[in-house]
């Protein structure tokens, strides 16, 4: 079979990577794809959020099975505009996409459903913002509605700080997607990421993540789309996963499928562990970057039967059986250090050479992944973004993937880049 693979990230790589392993797989298509994915296969330069090009493609290639990695094409309405033309799509529709593109539908939803998450205010109107905020306590957290590149949600001690805030986000910090805000109620506790697939009415529980999101060791500085990754993440123990599938992703898939809006695709659930259970922070739409990546080495198993049976309903029959093809239950360990441009997250150069990617996936256990590499007019490979490779490992345990992973960083040789020394310190301490 055919598979088309829609993004150019990081997490887009390791989905292709180990779709191309399954045996019921012929033909590995990417769009747009990166340098890693285009030895994976056919890489073709279309922006996925143009749907009329999209469409184009999809016709041209026919594919079995269509898996759409990031949120932008999700809230475009590609999974709708893809299945409308009769081809199956792994990836929610627009309308249940909100979870991720809208907070505040994301937020009035789990108050419909009863699933615990932080007390909150919705807001369009500026005055009624500023008097909400006066009756919170600090820290002040305060959300733009719309998607805004992992940078819309900002938390402040200091109440004049957090009007200051408001004001910036809703007379058009993030354009549209800042005229509507979200202020909710701080959480305290340790982060963690489950991911569950589902065909809005089945769902198989992948192992729990956790994602190091701030630049600097020790989770200090400037927060980033996510500096690295491991799985299993202790922290998440069964009974909290229990209280997770009872307390917020049951109630949610099956509100959702009655509010006639089925959840289809991999939802992402953002939780705080607290002492009185998981809560949830956001859900997302897709899956994690870079916690796809451990994910994805760490499956032993096929992934392919249950991208399938999402796209095409079924699952709540099949689902042990498709979860025992991917191997959930044999999870290896796994860890993710990503490599950034110097100065991300800011502002950073563009077009460094980067060596030794090929010697670092000849270490055990090792696979490199690609985000934002290119190639120069010679043929070799550049560093065209912030974040750039996320050099992930398996190993026996954490700790051995965690010292593999550091291994295969040892390999490439890129002055120009930089990476966290302490992925995984929570469970490794
Ligand atoms: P979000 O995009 O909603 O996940 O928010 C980004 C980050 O802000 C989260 O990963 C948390 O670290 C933090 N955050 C968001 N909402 C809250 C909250 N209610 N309490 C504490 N931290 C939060
Ligand atoms: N790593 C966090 C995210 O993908 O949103």
């Amino acid at each position: 079979m055919k598979i088309l693979v829609v993004g150019s990230g990081g997490r887009e790589h390791a989905l292709a990577w180990k779709i191309a392993q399954s045996e019921i797989v012929d033909e590995v298509f990417c769009a747009p794809g990166n340098p890693g994915m285009d030895e994976i296969g056919p890489c073709f330069d279309v922006d996925p959020t143009d749907l009329h090009k999209m469409q184009e493609l999809v016709l041209q290639i026919s594919p079995d099975l269509i898996v759409i990695g990031p949120e932008a094409p999700l809230a475009a309405g590609l999974s709708d505009a893809l299945r409308a033309r009769g081809f199956d799509v792994f990836g929610p529709s627009e309308k249940a996409a909100q979870l991720e593109s809208s907070k505040g539908f994301s937020k009035d939803l789990m108050k419909r459903f009863d699933i615990p998450t932080a007390a909150y205010g919705r807001f369009t109107d500026l005055t009624e913002a500023l008097d909400f905020l006066e009756t919170m306590s600090p820290p002040y957290v305060i959300k733009a509605d719309g998607l805004a590149a992992g940078k819309g949600v900002v938390i402040c001690d200091e109440l004049e700080e957090a009007e200051n805030e408001v004001e910036a986000m809703m007379t058009g910090k993030f354009g549209d997607a800042s005229t509507e805000i979200v202020i909710e109620e701080f959480m305290e506790g340790e982060e963690a990421s489950i991911f569950v697939l589902t065909d809005g009415d089945g769902a198989i529980y992948l192992p729990p993540a956790q994602d190091h999101k701030r630049v600097g060791d020790g989770d200090t500085g400037l927060n980033t789309g996510g500096m690295g990754s491991y799985a299993p993440a202790p922290v998440v123990d069964p009974r909290m996963m229990e209280l997770v599938q009872t307390l917020i992703v049951e109630p949610l898939l099956s509100g959702m499928a009655e509010e006639d809006m089925p959840y289809q695709g991999v939802l992402y659930v953002g939780i705080m562990v607290t002492p009185s259970g998981p809560k949830v922070v956001e859900f997302n739409a897709r899956f994690g970057d870079p916690e796809c990546q451990v994910l994805m080495a760490g499956l032993p198993g096929d992934i392919v039967p249950a991208l399938l049976t999402c796209a095409t309903g079924g699952l709540v029959h099949g689902h042990r059986e498709i979860a025992e093809m991917m191997g959930v239950n044999a999870f290896q360990p796994s860890a993710c250090v990503v490599m950034a441009t110097e100065g991300y997250p800011e502002s950073y150069p563009k077009g460094s050479i980067i060596e030794g990617v090929a010697d670092a996936n000849a270490v055990e256990g090792v696979t490199v992944f690609q985000a934002g590499t290119d190639r120069d007019s010679d043929g070799k490979l550049i560093a065209v973004g912030g974040r750039v490779l996320g050099v992930t490992a398996v190993g026996m345990d954490l700790k051995e993937a965690v010292s593999r992973a550091y291994a295969g960083v040892d390999k490439i040789d890129w002055p120009q880049g930089f990476n966290r020394k302490d992925i995984a310190w929570r469970a490794l301490k």
